[in-house]
């Protein structure tokens, strides 16, 4: 057992970046406390039991950054393969590309509209409300695609996502809808894309394998607060609401449940992700996981897919994404000024800021935070805030 320099709750992206840069940069001795059985956070991968088919055990994982020092940070621990993702999309027993793109618009219209042509359609059916300001969700939907379209992919996907009539969610859970008038459908427009060579599983814990770093996992550190707290800095990755003890409140979080199923064919979609944006379908998309790896031949006659259906998280669930209500954003800033005044405790990820955090995003995140805050503390003795 090591006597800590340095106290990380949770292994996830964000955790393990930190425990890798103050261990490999710094030669600090690294506990990381981590509540489930395994490291990784919700980046965890893990060989199906019927199918060894690679499953993201916490929903499809798809990595893509613009930002050169994550990318080059990143390949330190694991390859790339040269995986681009793209979405398809079934409604009305037809299957369109998306994002909504000039393909989507000429298959839908039955039509074979120039990029000038679509754009003016496209236009034209988003008048509809005549400059008036939105004030529902349906109405800037409409604003910004038209009713057909809006109708067609978005306003059951939305319903099945938020369990709310959107007519009764606020205009300003969208500011765009992306509409590109080419037949471009690749989904991601970042610099750099790919899929980890050996999967996330092995990714996660290279970054952990330093002599320096001690991960413990089956250890919840609410049980262990006090022996550390005060007494070590501490980078703490869990939701920031529960290290006060909800005292100003929870804040509210969607939650997704998936349904895995074993399906007797080598190929059940012919494509990693579907959606499923009609009423008919209680799911809101299924991913089928051996199409993430066309290069590795998987040998199994049978496949494995997840449903998706998104609901409001209950206090036992897992938080994936923040409702952000405006209630949420007035707690979230008593929160923000509890955390500033927590003396050697640093608050981050996805969970410690309450945002939802790309991998990118949590790891660029936590590099900034390792040389703006831990450097200069440990390094330099500045105070640690
Ligand atoms: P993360 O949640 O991974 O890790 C936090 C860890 O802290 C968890 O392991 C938790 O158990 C632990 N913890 C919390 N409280 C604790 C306590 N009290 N004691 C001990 N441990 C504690 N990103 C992307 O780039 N491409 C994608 O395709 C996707 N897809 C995607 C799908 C879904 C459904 C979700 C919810 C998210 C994504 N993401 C994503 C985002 C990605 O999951 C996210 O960027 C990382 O998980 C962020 O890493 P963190 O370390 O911040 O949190």
């Amino acid at each position: 057992d090591l006597a800590p320099d340095l106290v990380v709750v949770g292994a996830g992206f964000f955790g393990l970046t930190i425990a890798e840069r103050c261990a490999a940069e710094l030669d600090l001795k690294v506990l990381v406390l981590e509540r489930r059985e395994h490291l990784g956070g919700n980046a965890w991968s893990e060989a199906d039991p019927d199918t060894g088919i690679e499953v993201h055990k916490y929903g499809a994982h798809l990595f893509h950054t613009s930002n050169a020092k994550v990318w080059e940070y990143v390949n330190r621990f694991t390859d790339f393969t040269g995986y681009q993702h793209r979405v398809y999309s079934q409604h009305g027993g037809e299957v369109y590309p998306l994002p909504i793109n000039l393909g989507t618009i000429n298959q839908f219209f039955r039509s074979a509209h120039s990029p000038a042509q679509a754009r003016e359609l496209i236009a034209e059916q988003a008048s509809e409300l005549g400059g008036k300001e939105p004030e529902n969700f349906v109405e800037k939907g409409v604003s910004l695609i038209g009713r057909p379209l809006y109708e067609a992919f978005i306003a059951h996907y939305t319903a099945k996502q938020w369990q709310t009539d959107p007519e009764k969610l606020s205009a300003d859970i969208i500011t765009r809808l992306p509409v590109r008038y080419t037949y471009d459908n690749r989904y991601f427009n970042d610099t750099y894309e790919g899929l980890p060579v050996d999967g996330y599983a092995a990714w996660l814990e290279r970054m952990a394998d330093h002599p320096n770093i001690e991960v413990r996992t089956g250890v919840d550190f609410r049980e262990h607060r006090e022996e550390y707290v005060g007494r070590v800095p501490v980078v703490y990755t869990g939701p920031v609401d529960e290290y006060f003890d909800h005292d100003e409140g929870r804040l509210s979080w969607r939650t997704v449940d998936f349904e895995r199923e074993v399906v007797d064919t080598p190929d059940f979609q012919g494509c990693p992700v579907m959606n499923y944006p009609d009423a008919d379908a209680p799911y809101t998309r299924i991913i089928e996981f051996r199409h993430f790896h066309p290069e590795r031949d998987y040998d199994s006659e049978q496949t494995v897919i997840f449903k998706e259906f998104s609901r409001f998280a209950e206090d036992t669930d897992e938080p994936y994404y923040p409702v952000n209500t405006p209630e949420d954003r007035a707690m979230l800033m008593r929160y923000r000024d509890r955390a500033k005044a927590e003396d050697n405790v640093l608050f981050g990820g996805r969970l410690g800021t309450y945002k939802y955090l790309d991998m990118h995003m949590a790891i660029g995140s936590a590099l900034s935070m390792f040389e703006n805050k831990l450097r200069p503390h440990f390094a330099d003795g500045e105070a640690l805030t």
